[in-house]
């Protein structure tokens, strides 16, 4: 989903780079590819999901083992941790900082789960929901605090800053109210007790966070 407004360390990262400089893993629908285009850039992207589903990348294939050469300025996993961070071991996800070329970094966005307004909480419910549906393909989202314990443990060189906003992005709240309605199987009454929360007070993004890790390399 598409994080509004974007960090400027981020818009400024992305106007260095010539446009095949930027990847993109767990691209998904292309929510975020569009971002990133509007910022002047396209970037080759990836995602494990068939076309089928509507997924957009360029290239089908697993984040954690992208069938990829090269080296990239800016590599971006929007959305994506959340997925994959329980498979990931202590030393984390390697092949993602071996994906960044000298001087350039590694971009994580995520919904933050620790949002106070019901609406926030609202659409961190639905994705917890989401995620007891289908533990083999998603995840909850990640609280900002949880990453940060995780990426201390991986131990990189290089530097790290983080960040987080108001996510402005509006969310189509009554399509996911009609497709809760329209047949979610109800797991202890969730799905009323959400539908019914959601109609009340509505479904907002809430915060998001963002690290950035800067390889220590010149460029
Ligand atoms: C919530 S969507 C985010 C899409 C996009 N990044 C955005 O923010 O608009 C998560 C995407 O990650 C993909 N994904 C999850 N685990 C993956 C993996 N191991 N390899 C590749 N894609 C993965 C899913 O197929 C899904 O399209």
């Amino acid at each position: 989903m598409p994080f509004t407004p974007l960090p400027e360390i981020f818009i400024a990262d992305l106007s260095r780079t010539g446009s095949s400089e930027v990847l993109e893993l767990g691209s998904g629908d292309g929510a975020f590819t569009a971002v990133l285009r509007d910022q002047g850039v396209e970037p080759v992207t990836v995602d494990r999901g068939p076309a089928a589903a509507g997924i957009r990348a360029r290239i089908r294939g697993d984040a954690m083992a992208p069938p990829l050469r090269g080296r990239f300025r800016v590599v971006v996993v929007a959305n994506l941790l959340r997925h994959v961070w329980r498979e990931i071991g202590g030393p984390g996800p390697g092949i993602w900082r071996d994906l960044v070329a000298p001087g350039g970094c590694l971009w994580v966005f995520e919904d933050e789960p620790l949002s106070k307004p019901p609406a926030a909480r609202n659409y961190r419910d639905l994705q917890g929901l989401l995620a007891r549906l289908d533990p083999s393909g998603r995840g909850p989202l990640l609280a900002h605090r949880r990453f940060e314990i995780l990426r201390r443990s991986w131990n990189w060189s290089g530097s790290w800053t983080s960040g987080g906003e108001a996510n402005a992005w509006s969310v189509a709240a009554d399509g996911v109210a009609e497709w809760l309605a329209a047949g979610v199987t109800d797991v202890g009454g969730e799905v009323d007790r959400l539908a019914s929360a959601i109609g009340s007070d509505g479904l907002s993004y809430g915060r998001y966070w963002w690290a950035r890790w800067q390889t220590e390399d010149e460029a």
